[in-house]
């Protein structure tokens, strides 16, 4: 996997060190970073060293030990911790994914970096800002829209086959680990919308039963909202969920071409 660069905000210092219990005999430490805008210091990256005989199996796991019995301050997002929710996304061992399906044992470093989402403002310690991120989302409006009047005795159906073209979409958790990926994203994410909200809006525009595909293309022509992906395929590599946001992009352009005759 890609691994990738660290928050803007870079001049971090080495921070404090806390030991494991005396007589732990299984351990591994996590450098995390840390920064909280009540605070008039730079970023800096703090030392746990957990004793992993009792913590559990994940990443996530030992961020909940280390809040719970080392240190409250730790701020950092979770809810679901199995992968659904898409909140704990960060970029641990230098890869953006979710602690809650990253197992300790299969971090590769000695002592494990945990950095916030790259490239993205930090509201405190692990925890980005995503305000531009869900106004990107918002912007392409993610439900159907129609113009025709519903069934009067049940829903818009679909066929089997019209449903499995949103397979490989309809998965995505909007966790933000592919668009904090994408170097396209890191220049141009004000105007470029990034793999996740493309996704998004492809998945929108291949269901049969919304009736503004046009309207969902033309809003999308346009030099920044689209084009800037280079098919650098970050997005593809770290999607914690294995899917391709790279392809669906590609797909949208495929689009554009076809109605341009
Ligand atoms: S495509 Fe994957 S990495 Fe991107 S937001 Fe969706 S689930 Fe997360
Ligand atoms: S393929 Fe496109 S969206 Fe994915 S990382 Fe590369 S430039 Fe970004
Ligand atoms: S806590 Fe929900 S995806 Fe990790």
């Amino acid at each position: 996997m890609a691994e990738f660069t660290l928050p803007k905000n870079s001049k971090i210092h080495a921070g404090r060190r806390f030991s494991a219990p005396a007589g732990a005999k299984r351990t591994r430490e996590f450098k995390v970073y840390r920064w909280s805008p009540d605070d008039d210091e730079n970023p800096r990256t703090d030392t746990y060293e957990v004793d992993l005989d009792s913590c559990g199996p994940m990443v996530l796991d030992a961020l909940i030990k280390i809040k719970n019995e080392i240190d409250p301050t730790l701020t950092f997002r979770r809810s679901c911790r199995e992968g659904i929710c898409g909140s704990c996304a960060m970029n641990i061992d230098g890869v953006n994914t979710l602690a809650c399906t990253l197992a300790i044992a299969d971090c590769k470093k000695n002592e494990v970096p945990i950095y916030p989402l790259p490239h993205m403002p930090v509201v405190k310690d692990l925890v980005p800002d995503l305000t531009h991120f869900y106004a990107q989302y918002a912007s392409i409006q993610p439900w159907i829209r129609t113009q025709s009047a519903p069934p009067p005795d049940r829903e818009r159906l679909q066929s089997k086959e019209d449903r499995a073209k949103l397979d490989g979409l309809y998965e995505c958790i909007l966790c933000a680990c592919c668009t904090t990926s994408c170097p396209s994203y890191w220049w141009n994410g004000d105007r470029y919308l990034g793999p996740a909200v493309l996704l998004q809006a492809y998945r929108w525009i291949i269901d049969s039963r919304d009736e503004d595909t046009g309207a969902r293309l033309d809003d999308l022509e346009d030099p920044f909202k689209l084009y800037r992906c280079h098919t650098i395929m970050n997005c593809a590599r770290t999607c914690p969920k294995g899917l391709n946001p790279a392809k669906a992009i590609a797909e949208i352009k495929q689009l554009m071409l076809a109605r341009q005759g």
